[in-house]
């Protein structure tokens, strides 16, 4: 294997896979997997413990400015701090899935995620995930991937993931994913799209392994020929 680093950037709609899959890929490369919508998340938690709603643009703005995000590699998957404090399966909610999705549309927060995000990639060998990485964050990323699969297919995914530790309903979850999709595909900054050069991977009918195993063999192949 040849020692050139690539950045990788994943984009796709909520419970395409993408981190899941981001993860094992960064490891089997050695690379270091930054989840982004976790920090969004991280920003909807702190907007809730201060009582901001996402109906007030000027008080989250000021919110920004005292909150410390830490992203940490952990045992099972990467541990997320706001402000020291760990709240890795705090911000795993419905509730805060659609207050980030919500926040992610004010043109401060992204500003400011967005800075750290490419501030986190400045030196290669990075696995990136989110809704606008390859469009917006890592233009000039290596290698870009955008993951889709059906509605149905991403929430049945996403139940299996919670259903031991939460009272969620498939029904429920349907719901949330099909309105978040609608929330992040329509906003006016960085709405969710594919970028010109992204490869797209329909994963519905995939399982995680064969999606982990296309991407590295395609890196190590793009690497190759570099
Ligand atoms: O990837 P996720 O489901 O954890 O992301 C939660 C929300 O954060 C998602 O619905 C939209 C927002 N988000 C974003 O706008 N841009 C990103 N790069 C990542 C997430």
């Amino acid at each position: 294997q040849k020692n050139t680093r690539f950045n990788i950037a994943i984009d796709g709609p909520a419970g395409a896979g993408k981190s899941t899959v981001a993860r094992h890929v960064a490891r089997k490369l050695g690379y270091i997997y930054i989840d982004t919508g976790a920090m969004y998340r991280a920003v909807a938690l702190h907007m809730l413990e201060q009582g901001i709603r996402p109906s007030e643009p000027s008080k989250a703005k000021q919110a920004m400015k005292d909150i410390r995000i830490e992203l940490l590699p952990g045992e099972d998957g990467q541990r997320v701090l706001l402000n020291g404090l760990d709240v890795t399966r705090q911000i795993r909610t419905p509730e805060i899935s659609l207050m980030a999705s919500q926040f992610a549309q004010h043109e401060d927060v992204r500003e400011q995620l967005v800075a750290m995000q490419r501030e986190l990639a400045t030196k290669k060998g990075i696995v990136m995930d989110g809704r606008d990485i390859g469009t917006i964050v890592l233009p000039s990323a290596e290698f870009k991937w955008f993951l889709t699969a059906s509605v149905d297919e991403r929430a049945k995914r996403r139940y299996a993931e919670l259903k031991d530790k939460s009272e969620v309903t498939l029904e429920q979850l349907k719901h949330e994913i099909a309105e978040r999709d609608r929330q992040d595909e329509n906003r006016v900054i960085s709405p969710l799209r594919q970028a010109e050069d992204a490869l797209l991977l329909d994963t519905t009918h995939m399982s995680i392994d064969e999606i982990v195993e296309l991407m590295v063999k395609e890196t190590l192949s793009r690497i190759e020929g570099e």
